[in-house]
């Protein structure tokens, strides 16, 4: 299980982003795009996904998870949106797989998520909407020692634990 998942984090493409991000945020004192995050970002929306009963296989919201921030990079060298880049990256991680990792509406579930996982409005797909939520509860706010000068507004920071 999970091999899908090894496929996009060990591609080259993958790897030469993340470690351009991970040069990038060395010293950072606010929140970080490395594995802690995108992994804790995968298991919250898988435990979602289990408690909405919405059936997202286990492969894809890890794949969408692991690839929503790869992009994080291009935003702090150039200004290009994280969520334009990430969806570009994981188009041509995608198109270099085998065939059978994931089927073409996993495919575009997974890019629709990544472009949309920044923003909440009306109209979401559930995975992209499990990406949303996920993505901002994976955040420590409530014992993160920069949370004061952090620019996250009040309404969107974890101030205390969410169940
Ligand atoms: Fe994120």
């Amino acid at each position: 299980m999970g091999k899908e998942v090894e496929m996009i984090r060990k591609h080259p493409l993958y790897v030469a982003y993340y470690e351009k991000l991970k040069q990038a945020e060395h010293g950072r004192k606010f929140c970080c795009h490395q594995m802690e995050h995108l992994l804790a970002v995968a298991r919250i929306a898988y435990i979602l996904n289990l408690e909405r009963n919405l059936g997202i296989r286990k492969e894809v919201i890890y794949a969408a998870a692991l690839l929503h921030d790869i992009g994080k990079y291009e935003q702090y060298t150039d200004g290009v949106p994280h969520e334009e880049a990430s969806a570009r990256i994981a188009e041509q991680i995608f198109a270099e797989l085998p065939g059978e990792a994931f089927s073409g509406e996993e495919k575009r579930q997974m890019i629709r998520a990544i472009r949309g996982h920044r923003r909440e409005r009306e109209g979401m797909e559930p995975l992209e909407e499990l990406l949303y939520v996920s993505d901002k509860r994976s955040r420590n706010c409530f014992a993160c020692e920069s949370e004061a000068a952090c620019n996250w507004s009040p309404e969107k920071k974890n101030c205390s634990i969410v169940l």
